[in-house]
């Protein structure tokens, strides 16, 4: 299994959603959080001066899928959370132990099938 962890930019999640029922994701986590990446943020103008915003809005989508689904589930992401500009995001993707659900006790990976 994989922890897939995809930040995106807010107005993204309806069209990605859409495109991860398409693909049977399995369930997902969504956080709303502030971030930085290469540019640390953007310089914004305000009454003529010039502020640093170090820490944008975006949102986070975290995903425990098995390595089968991996792929496709990535593809969804990156073609509906992309419009080619500079903050669309990053998606991190990480080893996951084991799942269990809790009403059934039942483990591993058909846990997230
Ligand atoms: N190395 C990182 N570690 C943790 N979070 C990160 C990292 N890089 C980016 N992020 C998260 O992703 C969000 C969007 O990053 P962003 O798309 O601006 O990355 P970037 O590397 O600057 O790429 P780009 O040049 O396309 O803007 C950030 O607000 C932050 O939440
Ligand atoms: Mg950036």
């Amino acid at each position: 299994m994989k922890m897939i962890h995809a930040i995106i930019r807010r107005e993204k999640l309806a069209a990605v959603k859409d495109a991860l029922d398409a693909v049977k994701c399995p369930g997902m986590m969504v956080w709303e959080i502030v971030g930085h990446g290469k540019q640390k943020g953007i310089t914004e103008q305000f009454r003529g001066r010039e502020f640093k915003v170090d820490l944008l809005p975006k949102t986070k989508i975290e995903i425990i899928v098995s390595d089968s689904q991996v792929k496709a589930i990535v593809e969804a992401i990156v073609r509906t959370a992309s419009t080619n500009k500079i903050g669309d995001g990053k998606i991190f993707v990480s080893p996951i132990e084991d799942a269990i659900r809790i009403r059934t006790g039942e483990r591993g990976d058909t846990v997230v099938l």
